[in-house]
């Protein structure tokens, strides 16, 4: 069994075949999916499909910090309406993202701390989004961490500098497709850290793994991605399996 920790399956990516695709995750191992939230845009789709899918799918909440501008504190007011409302089973995703633009890079740490301290508020885990970024992220955890606050950088593709970092924290590795991709140092940098800290994710609809490099991506790519673990730690994959479902039911609760 395994458990994809970042899934954007409730996306319009897949709107002709979406059933299917929860059918293949199924099939092939992949029983749990965490949904992480966008922005208030997405929330219906995400909650529509966690209804439909309750033993399958299990929602966050958070803004992105790709959405991000002039208006968030409207977009962190929703946030904070359906977390009264509803059982979420974390904050996500947030974080920093200075690829595309750096013109809201004040609002979108302050958009950060603030969902943090709403993951402290409800007792859940952060799932972080990183993108030319580690130093600004990584500054605003160490300052909320007080022992209380857990959760995984989500598609972690850093340093070894930057993944003692993130061990010091206490917080765990989304591994994704990246993992697979010829061009990547990340089989590398995974030596430095302990198979315990792990997760693994699609990211689906981005960034699919070899051999579907290229495509949409979905859940269940997922076995690519433990594969590819499993060769880097010289595991067996039922190995990968186990550590990395049990870490995801401990972080998220499910
Ligand atoms: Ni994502």
């Amino acid at each position: 069994m395994l458990i994809d920790t970042h899934s954007h399956i409730y996306s319009e990516d897949f709107i002709h075949d979406r059933d299917e695709a929860l059918q293949r995750a199924y099939e092939s191992g992949v029983k749990k999916i965490v949904l992480p939230n966008i922005d208030s845009g997405s929330i219906k789709h995400m909650l529509d499909l966690s209804e439909a899918y309750p033993h399958l799918c299990y929602p966050l909440m958070g803004l992105h910090p790709t959405s991000v501008d002039e208006d968030y504190k409207e977009e962190l007011q929703a946030i904070e309406y359906w977390l009264e409302r509803r059982k979420f089973y974390g904050i996500g995703e947030i974080g920093i993202d200075l690829y595309w633009d750096k013109k809201f890079i004040e609002e979108q740490k302050e958009a950060f701390r603030y969902q943090i301290k709403l993951a402290k508020k409800y007792n859940l885990p952060v799932v972080i989004h990183v993108r030319n970024s580690f130093e600004e992220t990584y500054e605003i955890v160490k300052e909320e961490q007080d022992g209380s606050l857990n959760g995984v950088f989500h598609c972690f593709s850093g340093s070894e500098i930057e993944a003692t970092k993130i061990i010091e924290l206490g917080f765990l590795f989304g591994i994704g497709g990246v993992v697979t991709f010829k061009n990547s140092t990340l089989d590398e940098v995974l030596k430095s850290i302990d198979i315990s800290n792990l997760v693994l994710e699609t990211d689906s609809p981005y960034l699919s793994p070899v051999p579907k490099r290229g495509k949409r991506n979905e859940s269940s790519y997922l076995m690519y991605i433990a594969q590819k673990i499993a060769e880097v730690y010289n595991v067996p994959v039922a190995r990968v399996a186990e550590i990395t479902t049990s870490n995801a039911r401990n972080l998220f609760g499910i």
